[in-house]
C-alpha cells in the first residue's frame, strides 16, 4: 500500500485548504472527495447563494431606479433559469480553481468515497473507493448535512420535491408563488430575502421569538423590519408540527395554524457527517454526533485531526479554513491554536449584517465591565449617497478595563466586507486611542467604525 504523509477525507473548504497547505509545506498529501471538490460551500452553499442574492440586488435596484434618477422601462422580471445557469457557471469556475490549486501543490486527488478501515504499524488504512492507502496522519473534514427532524410529512414532501434543503433550492428554475421557510436562521433569511425580492410571497416560520438567533437583538429587529418592508411575513414563536404538500402547520400559543405553500425550504440547522466513514474503527471520540477536537484540531486519537463542520464548533467556511491551517501547522511542527472568539459572521441579506465578538449583553453575562456605543450608518456620507433605506446602525462594545474593542455589530451596505478590519482590532487587542489614529479611506461606509470609536 502506498504511504502518504497526510490523507484528508473530504474536499470542502476545510479539507481542500488543509490538503493545499500540506502539499505546499512539502507533505505527500492525498485528498478524497466523494461528491464535488469545494464541498457544500462552493457547490450548494455560500458561493452559489451569493449569485442568487446578487441577482436580487440588481432586481431591487431596478425596481427603485427612479429614486436614483434612472428610468427603467417596463416591468422588472427575473429569468430564474438564467439565474441558475449563471450560478452553475460560477460554481464550475470556482471548483476548477480549487482543483487547479491542489494540482499546483502536488496533492493527489481521489474523486470517490473515503473510509477509515483501521490501523497498522505504518499508519491508518484508508480506502478510497476500491483502492487502499496508508496515512501517517489523517484529517477528517467530512462537513455537515441539513437536519431533517421527524416532523410528520417533512421527509415525504422532501422526496416529492415540495420541501427543499439548501441543495435543491439553488436549482429551482421557477419562482414559487408562495414560498414558506421553516427556520429563521442564516440560510432561511438569505433565501427569504432572495425570493421576496424576485416576487414570491414569503413566510418564515421560526420557533424562537426573534430571527437570526445569535445576532445582536436590535440588529435582528432592524433586519426583520427591513425584510417585512419587502413583504416577508414572520411567524415567530411558532413551532412547525406538520408539513403537507400545500403548506406548513405550526403551533402558536397552543393553537394550530397553517400557512399555504407551493415550495417549502427546510433550514433548521445542520449536523456533522460522522456516519459511514469508519471513525469507530480507530476509536474517535464524539459528542452529540460531532468529533471532539482541542484548539489544535487534534482528536483523542494520535495523528488524527478534524476540521470544519464535522467538529460541530462553528459551522462556517471561514472557520474551517482557519482550522485547516491550524491542523496543518501543528502537523508540520509549527505550534498554532484556534481562537473562536474572533470569528466574524455575515448574513448576506439586503441589508447585510456583520458581526464579531461580544454583544453588550453577552459581555455583561461574562462579568466584563463594558461600554456600548451605537450610531446610525447615516454618519457615513457614502452610505447616504448610495441608499434610500437609511436604517443601518453600527454598535461597538468596548472593554472598559483594557480600553479595547471586544465586539462590533453592523447592519447596512458593505458590512460583510469591512467587518474584518474590526475583527483585526478585536483580535490584536488594539487600544482605542491607537484605533483613533488609523486613517480610513473617505468616503467609505467603513468610516462608521472610526465615527463610532470617537463617540466612546
Ligand atoms: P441556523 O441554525 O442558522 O437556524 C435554524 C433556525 O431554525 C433557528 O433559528 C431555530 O430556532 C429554527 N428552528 C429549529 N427547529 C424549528 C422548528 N421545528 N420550527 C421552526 N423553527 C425551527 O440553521 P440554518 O439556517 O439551517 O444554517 C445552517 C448552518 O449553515 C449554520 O451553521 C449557518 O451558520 C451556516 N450558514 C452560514 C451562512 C453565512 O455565514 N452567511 C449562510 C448559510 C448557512
Amino acid at each position: 500500500m502506498e504511504i502518504f504523509d497526510l490523507i484528508v477525507i473530504g474536499g470542502g473548504p476545510g479539507g481542500y485548504l488543509a490538503a493545499e497547505r500540506a502539499g505546499h509545506a512539502g507533505l505527500k498529501t492525498m485528498v478524497i472527495e466523494k461528491r464535488a471538490f469545494g464541498g457544500v460551500c462552493l457547490n450548494e452553499g455560500c458561493v452559489p447563494s451569493k449569485t442568487f442574492l446578487n441577482s436580487a440586488k440588481v432586481f431591487d435596484y431596478a425596481n427603485h431606479a427612479k429614486a436614483y434618477g434612472v428610468t427603467v422601462e417596463g416591468k422588472t422580471a427575473v429569468d430564474q433559469k438564467f439565474v441558475v445557469e449563471r450560478k452553475n457557471g460560477v460554481v464550475k469556475m470556482l471548483v476548477s480553481g480549487v482543483k487547479g490549486q491542489l494540482k499546483r501543490n502536488k496533492v493527489t486527488m481521489k474523486e470517490t468515497e473515503g473510509y477509515i478501515e483501521g490501523k497498522n504499524d505504518e499508519g491508518y488504512i484508508i480506502k478510497a473507493g476500491e483502492e487502499k492507502f496508508i496515512a501517517k496522519r489523517l484529517i477528517v473534514a467530512t462537513g455537515s448535512m441539513p437536519v431533517v427532524p421527524p416532523i410528520p410529512g417533512l421527509r415525504e414532501n422532501l422526496e416529492t420535491g415540495v420541501v427543499l434543503t439548501n441543495r435543491e433550492v439553488l436549482d429551482l428554475t421557477e419562482i414559487p408563488e408562495k414560498f414558506v421557510v421553516i427556520g429563521g436562521g442564516v440560510i432561511g433569511l438569505e433565501m427569504a430575502s432572495y425570493f421576496s425580492s424576485v416576487g414570491s410571497k414569503v413566510t418564515v416560520v421560526e420557533m424562537l421569538n426573534k430571527i437570526a438567533g445569535p445576532t445582536e437583538n436590535e440588529i435582528s429587529s432592524i433586519l426583520q423590519k427591513s425584510l417585512e418592508k419587502k413583504g416577508v411575513e414572520f411567524k415567530l414563536g411558532c413551532k412547525v408540527t406538520a408539513v403537507e404538500k400545500d403548506g406548513v402547520v405550526y403551533e402558536k400559543d397552543g393553537k394550530s395554524e397553517k400557512v399555504a405553500a407551493d415550495k417549502i425550504l427546510c433550514s433548521i440547522g445542520r449536523r456533522a457527517v460522522t456516519q459511514g466513514i469508519g471513525l469507530e474503527n480507530i476509536g474517535v471520540n464524539m459528542e452529540r454526533g460531532a468529533i471532539i477536537t482541542d484548539d489544535m484540531m487534534r482528536t483523542n486519537v494520535a495523528n488524527v485531526y478534524a476540521v470544519g463542520d464535522v467538529n460541530g464548533k462553528i459551522m462556517l467556511a471561514h472557520t474551517a479554513y482557519r482550522e485547516a491551517e491550524v491542523a496543518v501547522n501543528n502537523i508540520v511542527g509549527k505550534k498554532d491554536r484556534m481562537r473562536y472568539n474572533v470569528i466574524p459572521s455575515v448574513i448576506y441579506t439586503n441589508p447585510e449584517v456583520a458581526s464579531v465578538g461580544e454583544t453588550e449583553e453577552s459581555a455583561k453575562a461574562k462579568g466584563i465591565d463594558v461600554k456600548g456605543v451605537s450610531i446610525p450608518l447615516t454618519f457615513s456620507g457614502r452610505y447616504i449617497a448610495e441608499n434610500t433605506d437609511l436604517n443601518g446602525i453600527c454598535k461597538l462594545v468596548v472593554n472598559k478595563k483594557t480600553n479595547t474593542l471586544i465586539g462590533a455589530h453592523i447592519i447596512g451596505s458593505y458590512a460583510g466586507e469591512f467587518i474584518v478590519a474590526v475583527s483585526a482590532m478585536v483580535d490584536l487587542e488594539v487600544d482605542i486611542e491607537n484605533i483613533k489614529k488609523l486613517v480610513f479611506p473617505h468616503p467609505t461606509v467603513c468610516e462608521i467604525v472610526r465615527e463610532a470609536i470617537f463617540q466612546i
